[in-house]
């Protein structure tokens, strides 16, 4: 039986993640005139620069090391810049002020802006290989669910440990031609798919979720994302496992002289050393477990999740904003 410890003997402490939302909420707010409007760029530059502004206020002394790419690109949030007002731990902080840049554009469901912090040094370096292929479960599929194996094995063993039927697994897939074989063979295993334009971090999301629709999400998707995704799984519970993806022989090459092991697996253990993480999602449109932002009277709503690996405490936060403040 689980013990219950006196609310005398808990020792609250600060929760990052609750200042860390306001930056999210801002970018989804200012992406949001962008919806459907066709131009991503213009999305994810109002996104990128209400995020930088908001992070400067929040206690932290973080270091970008998921950002928007090399300083001479990216003028904002590029990786290595200083975030956060350098007070406080050091921390390593991944974001991603649009996962969904052409959602965004088209005005399709699942784009989120995030945000991921963890101990400073403890996520892993991304920038060997752009890829990875990915899996993406909840706390049922702990120690059953392995990427090395066949899809289909994974479907009817996750399907067994959640006392469910295979015809009841829905996978999510990104829809990619390199896809085509892994969709097929997941529909000829008796599950169904999701099948998603963009957004792996809120399939990933969805899958590690306890109330969710989706029991898995796999495939190839940005090793960026997948790091991110692990700081979610870290609260959840839930599995992540990846092995890099070298898109051509070059990468390939690169990644093996760097030292990588193009073969293990790559845990969420591994892609976030720390067990102090946080995640932090705001909808800029809906994806399941949050909605994107709305009019609500004379105000904006933004939707957030709010995650902590220390507690694994799941916050759905609301806020309602006076839209004439935001001038969007
Ligand atoms: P962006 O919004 O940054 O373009 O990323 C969207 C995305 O779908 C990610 O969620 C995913 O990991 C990656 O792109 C997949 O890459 P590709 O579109 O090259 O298959």
């Amino acid at each position: 039986m689980l013990e219950t410890p006196e609310l005398s003997d808990w020792q609250p402490d600060r929760n990052l993640g609750l200042e860390l939302v306001r930056a999210t909420e801002a970018a989804a707010i200012k992406a949001t005139p962008f919806v459907g409007r066709g131009d991503k760029n213009a999305a994810d530059g109002a996104a990128v620069d209400a995020m930088r502004r908001f992070l400067s206020s929040v206690t932290m002394n973080g270091t970008v090391v998921i950002g928007e790419g090399e300083k001479d690109d990216a003028p904002w949030l590029y990786n290595g810049e200083q975030v956060g007002n350098g007070l406080g731990a050091e921390c390593d902080v991944a974001v991603d002020p649009i996962d969904g840049t052409r959602l965004t554009a088209e005005g399709r469901p699942g784009a989120l802006s995030v945000i991921a912090v963890a101990d400073r040094g403890s996520m892993y370096d991304p920038s060997a290989v752009f890829y990875m292929d990915k899996l993406v479960c909840g706390p049922e599929g702990v120690g059953i669910v392995d990427i090395r194996n066949p899809i289909g094995e994974n479907i009817r063993a996750l399907a067994r440990a959640k006392g469910v039927d295979v015809s009841d697994i829905r996978v999510a897939v990104l829809d990619r031609p390199r896809h085509h074989q892994l969709i097929a063979d997941i529909r000829a295993a008796g599950a169904g798919t999701e099948l998603i334009m963009d957004g792996d971090v809120a399939a990933g999301v969805n899958a590690a979720r306890f109330d969710s629709r989706v029991d898995l999400a796999v495939g190839i998707g940005g090793t960026p994302e997948g790091i991110i995704t692990a700081c979610a799984v870290k609260a959840l519970g839930g599995v992540i496992q990846g092995r890099l993806w070298p898109k051509d022989d070059e990468e390939r090459q690169k990644a093996l002289d760097a030292g990588h092991d193009l073969d293990a697996v790559l845990d969420q253990n591994t892609l976030v050393r720390s067990d102090n993480a946080y995640f932090v999602a705001t909808g800029i449109t809906s994806s399941g477990f949050i909605e994107g932002v709305k009019r609500h009277g004379p105000y904006l709503r933004a939707e957030s999740i709010v995650l902590r690996s220390h507690s694994g405490t799941i916050r759905h936060v609301v806020s309602d904003m006076r839209e004439d403040r935001w001038g969007v």
